[in-house]
């Protein structure tokens, strides 16, 4: 049996492929959900929607300071692990959040091998809290799933080379598992509180952003002036603190949304400002440009030929960004196939054994 641990939004999405692999490789799964994300429109719905096997404790570690927080989970998951009869002969670890890092750092002490998926990721900013959770979890797993050739050659330069293998990015095989039944479930016009057409997408979650009122401030100013709506399904960092007779009369704010109204949101936008991780990726598989309002990204390979431009959170860069096209014809696939899970599974089948 091995023990997957899950707590924030994009997890859900990433375990709900590999879970769906595992259960067809006959690799028996036990979930821990930490607690991090807890209101039902960052964690409830997607159990709703993506048909997630059942999780086995919800150890509400909720939130809190980074040491708070990632201590509540610690405490926790080493009292759920210690308690499991036979021991887990795995733990599963998802991308570079919280809830990872607590999962590395008690499997590391009680000596179960650590699956991390998404790793060998680096953005060199370790100011990012991101990032330190990244390296430690790296640096303790056996056995690392890369979403591309990069993060195996990153892992190698870090002296990581066994038990690593480039499967492709499980968010990839999400959207074309789940695209067709986003399409059937959610019409646009109902997601969107405008009418008007084309309109843009931007998503703000990053404390480097929602913390300070100088990038906040920038990045409103310059989508005051695209000449278009722009839908904002604000995180709940923020809420509370945005209203909306504040904002720009273009810049729409809404709850957040499902995986499905994300999905639908993507494919009908013109282009998508985020500083979120997976939506870089999403963005590029669903042939949007993205503006991302970051001064690095990890997610490299996307900035070519004008789809992804890293504009930090200035005015002026943001609108240049905007302004400039993409080179026609210029798409091709990345980060895999859209058949990392099954993969996954096989290569952990093969461990297990
Ligand atoms: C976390 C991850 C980030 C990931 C993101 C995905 C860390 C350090 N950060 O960021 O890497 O990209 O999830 O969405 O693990 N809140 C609620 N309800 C919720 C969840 C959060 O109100 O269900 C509010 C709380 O005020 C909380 C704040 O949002 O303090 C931040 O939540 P937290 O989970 O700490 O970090 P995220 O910004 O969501």
């Amino acid at each position: 049996m091995v023990v997957s641990v899950i707590g924030a939004r994009p997890q859900f999405v990433k375990a709900a492929v590999v879970s769906l692999a595992l259960a067809k490789a006959g690799i028996k799964e036990t979930i821990i959900h930490t607690g991090q994300h807890y209101d039902e429109k960052m964690s409830g719905v997607f159990w709703q929607e993506l048909g997630l096997p059942e999780i086995a404790v919800n150890l509400e570690a909720g939130s809190g300071t980074h040491g708070v927080q990632t201590a509540h989970m610690i405490e926790r998951i080493e009292t759920f692990l210690l308690g499991l009869h036979p021991a887990p002969k795995a733990l599963i670890l998802y991308g570079d959040t919280n809830s990872t890092l607590a999962g590395a750092v008690v499997a590391s002490k009680i000596q179960i091998p650590i699956i991390h998926i998404e790793a060998g990721l680096r953005s060199f900013n370790r100011t990012m809290p991101e990032e330190v959770n990244r390296i430690v979890t790296d640096h303790l797993s056996t056995l690392q799933f890369c979403s591309s050739e990069k993060s195996v050659q990153q892992l190698a330069s870090e002296g990581i080379t066994e038990g690593v293998y480039n499967t492709g990015d499980v968010m990839f095989d999400a959207v074309r598992t789940f695209a067709a039944e986003a399409e059937k479930r959610i019409k646009i016009d109902g997601l969107l509180p405008f009418t008007e057409r084309p309109f843009c997408l931007l998503t703000l979650h990053r404390p480097a952003n929602t913390e300070s009122e100088q990038h906040l401030s920038g990045i409103l100013a310059a989508l005051d002036k695209i000449g278009m709506p722009v839908l904002w399904p604000l995180h709940p960092r923020l809420r509370g603190r945005i209203a909306q007779g504040q904002l720009p009369a273009n810049v729409h704010i809404t709850a957040p949304l499902s995986y499905f109204e994300m999905l639908m949101a993507l494919k009908h936008c013109y282009k998508v400002f985020t500083d979120s991780g997976g939506l870089q990726k999403e963005a590029y598989w669903m042939q949007k440009p993205c503006i991302t309002l970051r001064t690095e990204t990890e997610w490299i390979e996307t900035v070519h030929d004008g789809w992804n431009r890293v504009a930090g959170a200035d005015t002026a860069s943001i609108g240049l960004a905007f302004q400039q096209p993409v080179e026609p014809g210029s798409w091709y696939p990345l980060y895999g196939d859209g058949h990392a899970a099954d993969l996954i599974a096989k290569h952990i089948d093969n461990f297990l054994k």
